[in-house]
């Protein structure tokens, strides 16, 4: 279960490392020298730095933030002391989240596209966007190929973009390069994570005033104790990340500026994440870092400043792989009507007894319609989105 290997065994590799990089250059004499000097080092570093007992947290001098708390006293009779690197980042992070963000004139919604090229909603989106210049900005991280924009508010958005990998970390990395280009503009105050099969479902102003009015951040937040949520856990995000404080989460969500600047300030937390929410790993786990790093972040460092579901609407109740797509045939006035008026969230567990936990979405303590933005939808549905965008009441 441990990552650090026991201590004899870490002896054997040293001996196999020093053995089978030394041994050609070195007389025999000097290499034993070497060897000797080598595990005294290792002996007094060894009585520095007692190695812990298999019941306590994975932590010895190799790894980089040292030992947290006083190891003579077993973990079970004291609440876990913090590391250096867990002070160190709760102190930038507090910091930031008490320092309330430069209000400038006009606050603008910063919109990041993920997508790996060509935008299929631009002329959608250029319609939301019509008439509201000064209010927002657009970002494209394409991580395929080029996009070929048709909308002048898209035109010359692109920005540095690396491939993007399903479910790996990759992910995490464009959406936090995505916020980090769109943070270098202090107009922004809110940011919006939106994929290329992403709609509006709402008028802009409303979504504005939605996004800016309310002190949250919008990141789905759960706990799903099956397989696909507190099952994708592994021990080797201990100490900094426990069990109890792992949850799940849709991607897309939407932020406020304090929010995506400590994610900028966070290694710590990131690199758990990177290391040990992976597709593929032991035991047959599969861990995607996109649906967890986020909300465990959030729930560990300012469970109080996020709403807990995403502003992005997907339907999930077909209960399979993937969420229900939408095809031109589906969109009609009432799908529209039924989606902007959703006022409770769902989240499904993947436990055997697949629960669905419905939370009402509450704002400021009154009962408000969850989703500005709805997935997935297919290309072929834009034109009916168009004419109900233009001339219906319900957006
Ligand atoms: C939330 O409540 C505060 C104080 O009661 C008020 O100033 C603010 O405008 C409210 N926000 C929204 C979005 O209703
Ligand atoms: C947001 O505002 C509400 C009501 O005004 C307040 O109770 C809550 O503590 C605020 N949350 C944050 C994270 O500032
Ligand atoms: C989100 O959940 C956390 C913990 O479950 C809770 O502390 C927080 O108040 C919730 N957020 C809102 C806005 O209700
Ligand atoms: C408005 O809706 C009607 C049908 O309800 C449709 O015929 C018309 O084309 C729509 N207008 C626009 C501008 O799309």
């Amino acid at each position: 279960m441990k990552k650090e290997l026991a201590w004899p065994q870490f002896i054997r590799n040293l001996w196999i490392m020093v053995g089978s990089r030394s041994r050609a250059h070195l007389r025999r004499p000097t290499w034993i020298i070497v060897l000797v000097s080598i595990v005294c080092v290792f002996l007094i570093v060894a009585y520095i730095y007692p190695p812990l007992s298999p019941s306590s947290s994975p932590c010895s001098f190799f790894s980089s933030q040292g030992c947290g708390g006083s190891l003579d006293v077993p973990p079970a009779a004291r609440a876990r002391e913090l590391s250096d690197a867990e002070v160190q980042s709760r102190v930038v992070i507090n910091e930031i989240l008490n320092h309330h963000p430069v209000q400038t004139k006009t606050p603008k919604v910063a919109f990041l596209f993920l997508t790996p090229g060509s935008l299929p909603f631009e002329k959608l989106w250029h319609m939301f966007f019509q008439g509201h210049e000064g209010k927002f900005s657009v970002y494209v991280h394409a991580s395929k190929e080029k996009p070929v924009h048709v909308s002048p508010y898209f035109t010359g958005r692109d920005i540095h973009s690396e491939p993007v990998n399903w479910g790996k970390i990759s992910m995490v990395e464009a959406e936090r390069r995505l916020l980090a280009n769109a943070l270098l503009d202090p107009g922004n105050q809110h940011f919006v994570l939106l994929s290329e099969s992403c709609i509006p479902v709402r008028r802009f102003e409303f979504v504005y005033n939605y996004l800016l009015l309310t002190n949250v951040s919008f990141i789905d937040c759960y706990v799903d104790p099956g397989p696909h949520g507190n099952g994708r856990y592994i021990d080797y995000m201990l100490p900094e990340v426990e069990k109890k404080d792992f949850r799940k989460g849709s991607q897309w969500f939407s932020m406020k500026r304090q929010h995506a600047i400590i994610i900028m300030a966070d290694s710590l937390y990131f690199s758990k994440f990177r290391h040990h929410c992976r597709p593929n790993m032991e035991g047959n786990r599969n861990c995607y870092a996109d649906e967890h790093y986020l909300p465990t972040f959030f729930n560990m460092l300012d469970p109080g400043g996020i709403a807990n579901w995403s502003v992005t609407y997907v339907d999930w109740s077909e209960g399979k792989w993937h969420p229900r797509s939408f095809r031109a045939r589906d969109i009609t006035y009432q799908l529209m009507k039924n989606i902007a008026y959703i006022d409770e969230s769902p989240h499904f567990t993947s436990d055997s007894k697949r629960t669905v936990v419905i939370t009402p979405c509450m704002l400021n303590g009154s009962k408000r319609s969850c989703y500005l933005f709805a997935r997935k939808f297919f290309p072929e549905t834009q034109d009916k989105l168009m004419q109900l965008f233009s001339n219906s009441t319900i957006f």
